[in-house]
Formats: C-alpha cells, structure tokens, sequence
C-alpha cells in the first residue's frame, strides 16, 4: 500500500545510538511542533547494533562470566566455600536477552514519549528528498524529509575466504549467542571485540589462541606499556597470543563431517615475511574480528550521487553535513572512533547545529574503555602518539597494588598513568588498567575536558578509601610525589 508523501521536519535512517538520540533530542528541540521526526529502522527493535548484538549484550556475557570465573576461582582466599558450581549456558544467554529487549522496549518508549514516529522498515533515497521506505510488515511507504540524517551504522568486515555462518565461523554476532561452549577457539585480530569475546569464552572453558597482526594488543589507541600489561594479565587467565601474526587463511571444510569439527586458520609471522615459515592453527571455532565497515547497503546513494572515502566512510564537513546540504550523517557510517558515546554525542550536535545553526564534538576527549578483566580504559593522548608528534610530556604513574581499597578487595593488578606537559602540568592523556577503570576514567576525562592540570586532580579530596585515590596519586606522581608509593 502507498501512502501519501508525508514531509517530516527531520527523517533518520538508521534507529541505533545515533538515530534514536537524534530522534529524541529533535523530538526535545521541539521540531515535532511544526512537522513531525521520524526514525526510519529495519531491524525490528531500536538500538541497533550496541543495544541488539554489541555494547550491551557483551557486557552482560562479560560481567556474569567474571562472576563465574571468580566464584571457581577466587573464593577460597576470601573465605568462602562454594559447593558444586554450574554454568546454564541457556540461562546464561537468557539474562543477557533479559538485558537487551528491557533497554531496546525503553528507547521505543522514549521514541514515543518524544514525538517521534518510528517506522520499521528499510529506508532507501528515491531523490535527495525522497525516502522509500519497505516496511517489515510488507508493502512500502514514502517519507519526504526537509532535512535527512544518515545514522545506518557498521557492519563486521569479513575475512576473505572464510564465509561467515555465525556457528563454526563468527562475528561478535555469533560470539554473543553461541548455543555450546567451544573446545578451542582461534580469534583473528587482537582489538576490542576479540579480547572482551576471547575473555568472556575462555572463562567459560574454551582453550583461546588471539592472533593479532601487530606487535601489540588492544587496536587503535591503546597505550604501548598498558598493552603490554594487559596481555600479562590475560595470558595468566589461560588465553594465549600470537603477535606480529597475520592470519592468510582459512578452511572451514576440515572437520566438517568429523565428531570434533575444526577449522583451520593459517599463519605466518610477519616480521619474517616467508610464507614456508606459516604454520596452522586448528579450533572448533574462529572469531573474525579485524575490524568494522561502515554500512550503507541498500540505502540507494546511488540515486542521489553521494560520495563515499576509500573507507565506505560517508563523507561529512565539520557540521556533519554531505555534500547535499540538508542531508547529514553521524556515528559508525562516517569518520571517527566507532563508539556508541561518539555516535551520541554527534547525534545531539547534529540536531544543534539543523536547529540553532551551532554544536560541539570534542574529539579530542572521547574515553575508550575495554571490559574485560581487569577493565582498561584511556583518554586523550598516549605516550607513542605524544612521541610520534614530538610532544615534550612528563607522566606519572600509582599502581593498585598500593591503593587502599584495591589491598582490601585483593584486586590489585594494574596501574593508573598520567601524561603532561612538563611546563604547564595541563593533562594530555590518561590510561588505566585495574578494577573498575571504566568508571574511573570519567574523572579523567572531566578533568582534560576541562583542561585540569594534574596539581588540580592532586589537590581535590578523594574519599578513602576508594579504587579513585589511585586517580588522584596518579596525578600526585605527575606534578611531584605520591604519598602512599
Ligand atoms: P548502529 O548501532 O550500527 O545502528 C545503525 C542502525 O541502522 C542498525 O540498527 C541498522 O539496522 C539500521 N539501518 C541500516 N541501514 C538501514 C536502512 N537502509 N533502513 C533502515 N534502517 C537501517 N561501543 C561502545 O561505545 N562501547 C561498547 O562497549 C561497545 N561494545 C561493542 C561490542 C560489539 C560486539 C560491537 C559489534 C560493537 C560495540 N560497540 C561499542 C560499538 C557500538 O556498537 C557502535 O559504535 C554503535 O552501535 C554505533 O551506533 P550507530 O547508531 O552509528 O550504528
Ligand atoms: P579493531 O580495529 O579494534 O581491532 C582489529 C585488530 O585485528 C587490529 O588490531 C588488527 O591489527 C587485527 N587484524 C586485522 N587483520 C588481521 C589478520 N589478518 N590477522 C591478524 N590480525 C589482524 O576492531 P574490532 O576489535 O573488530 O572492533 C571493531 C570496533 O568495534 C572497534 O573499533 C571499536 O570501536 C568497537 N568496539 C568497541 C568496544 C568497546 O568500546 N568496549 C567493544 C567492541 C567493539
């Protein structure tokens, strides 16, 4: 059925971070009063991929799994005696579930409660005004937008070769919802994704061999020394690493009609590119995880001669607009860090700068945190970026191991590190392995985007004793000495 051309103020399409914020935020600004929002989504939930198969269902995985691992592991110690412990995989799955439909029905009420209009269905430019709309139900709609926000997100880049079934050979989709607990398991990138998959799998039991490409873990961004002390610490929970590795290949027929099924990965070292040196590497499974690719299949741009980077990147100014005027793009489908905080924080601007002409980004102060155990977090600069640009800086360090409240909880693996410079003393970055760093990075990334010099951080009171006094001598150790190191 064909409805009339319904003009909108704004349409999205794409209802993940980026579109429902901007979806709500429209709704707040008032743009509803005039003509109505409208947030276009395929998937048949909203959220997209951080609410339905990333941010919040690994984290769930993660937290329980830890909670697993610690009650086999670390009770004793504590004196505390557990009986006989079980995993129910099922169960295990269902509270994640739990977790992802609660937060997925919560935005569709803030949707509704906003004024938005939330269509299901698969959104495609017919013109630069145009959308075709082919709704989950069936049948098709038209919405006309006067302005139009690209939000559609990212996709899991594939690995040559090595076809995706999401059973035997993954993407974080098939690592959130695998039906068994694998013997082994190969994991082909050493970033985000493959460490907190490879944490929350070999937890449970599964045997995991990561082979990352570079000479260190962690992907984009993560300080060098903090890498490394993170790998110590993983290769201790049982995972293994292969580093300076480049996976070539792979073979998912070995195996298949076996009773333990395998699949072969090939690898080579690189530093020494000879490919006689290449040796394999069997496992019941193999995570793909090198890497997200903007998505923008379907979406007709074609028909409207939008340009894309040599990236698929959606190519925007500093106003996140294409090169069609009223038609803008946030989060995962154009540049920047692929994070759920980044897409939100665009998707409110955006709605700024359609509705009042300005907004603000700080892209220099985007946190990063990888939750795997202990969490590491980091924001603004690290030691090799400050070095690369030949930026003088001074840093300091605190360690958990003589922090207070990390000695009484015996969690004192990690540090906090704190990078200056040496003549202001402003902060440039901050980066942290330990308990809780996720959270404890908020602070760090109030104070640099409120351009805090560490004598600032060291002379706030800290209350004692918590995880965040490490924080504060961390910043002590900056500016001159800490008190308990
Ligand atoms: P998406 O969330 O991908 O949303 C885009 C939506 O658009 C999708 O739902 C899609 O169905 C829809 N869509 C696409 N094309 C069309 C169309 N033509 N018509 C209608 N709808 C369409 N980030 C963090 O900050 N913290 C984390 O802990 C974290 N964990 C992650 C864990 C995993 C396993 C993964 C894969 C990612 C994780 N991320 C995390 C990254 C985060 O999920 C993304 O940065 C975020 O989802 C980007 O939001 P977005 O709205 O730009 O895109
Ligand atoms: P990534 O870019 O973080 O890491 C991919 C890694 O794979 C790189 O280190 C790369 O060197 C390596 N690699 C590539 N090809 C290889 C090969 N052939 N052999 C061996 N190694 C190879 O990408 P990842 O982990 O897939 O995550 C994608 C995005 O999702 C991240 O950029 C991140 O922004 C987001 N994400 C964020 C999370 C968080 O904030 N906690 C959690 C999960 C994902």
């Amino acid at each position: 059925t064909n409805s009339p051309l319904d003009e909108k103020d704004l349409v999205i399409i794409g209802g993940g971070v980026a579109g429902y914020v901007a979806a709500i935020k429209a709704g707040q600004e008032g743009m509803k009063v005039r003509l109505p929002v409208a947030c276009i989504e395929k998937r048949g939930t909203l959220g997209g991929t951080c609410l339905n198969v990333g941010c919040i269902p690994s984290k769930s995985l993660l937290n329980n799994s830890h909670m697993y691992h610690q009650i086999l592991h670390d009770t004793k110690n504590r004196g505390i005696e557990v009986g006989d412990v079980k995993l129910n995989l099922a169960n295990f799955m269902k509270a994640k579930d739990t977790a992802v439909n609660g937060l997925t029905k919560g935005v569709e009420f803030l949707l509704k409660k906003n004024g938005v209009e939330y269509i299901k269905g698969a959104g495609s430019f017919l013109n630069e005004n145009d959308i075709k709309v082919e709704l989950n139900d069936g049948g098709e709609t038209t919405v006309r937008g006067k302005n139009i926000l690209i939000a559609t997100g990212s996709e899991a880049t594939p690995f040559p070769g090595l076809e995706i079934d999401e059973k035997r050979v993954i993407t974080s989709t098939g690592a959130i919802a695998l039906d068994k607990i694998p013997e082994t398991m190969v994991v082909i990138g050493g970033g985000i994704i493959g460490l907190e998959m490879a944490s929350v799998w070999s937890r449970l039991g599964t045997k995991v061999t990561v082979v990352e490409f570079l000479g260190q873990i962690g992907g984009p961004g993560m300080d060098a020394e903090i890498a490394k002390a993170t790998q110590k610490l993983l290769k201790r929970q049982g995972m293994d690493f292969k580093l300076n590795t480049k996976v070539i290949s792979g073979d998912k027929s070995v195996g298949l009609h076996s009773s333990t099924p395998c699949i072969v990965a090939l690898v080579f070292p690189i530093c020494r590119m000879n490919t006689n040196l290449s040796s394999q590497l069997n496992a019941d499974v193999v995570l793909v995880a090198i890497g997200r690719r903007p998505y923008t299949q379907g979406l007709g741009l074609e028909n409207i001669g939008m340009e894309l980077d040599e990236r698929g990147r959606v190519i925007i100014d500093s106003e996140y607009r294409t090169k069609i005027p009223h038609i803008r793009c946030v989060g995962d489908v154009t540049f920047g860090p692929m994070l759920a905080h980044k897409a939100e924080e665009e998707a409110v601007a955006v709605v700024e700068y359609i509705k009042k002409g300005y907004g603000h980004v700080n892209y220099g102060c985007i946190p990063s945190v990888m939750y795997t155990y202990p969490e590491v977090a980091w924001v603004g600069q690290n030691e090799q970026e400050l070095k690369n640009q030949k930026i003088p800086y001074r840093v300091g360090t605190f360690p958990f191991s003589a922090n207070s409240r990390a000695k009484t909880n015996l969690d004192t693996d990690g540090l906090v590190k704190m990078l200056a410079d040496p003549e202001t003393d402003r902060l440039l970055g901050v980066h942290i392995i330990g308990p809780n760093a996720g959270e404890m990075i908020a602070e760090g990334t109030l104070a640099l985007e409120y351009g805090a010099s560490t004598e600032d951080i060291a002379r706030t009171c800290h209350a004692h004793p918590t995880l965040a006094e490490a924080f504060k001598e961390a910043a002590m150790a900056t500016n001159s000495k800490a008190i308990h190191f």
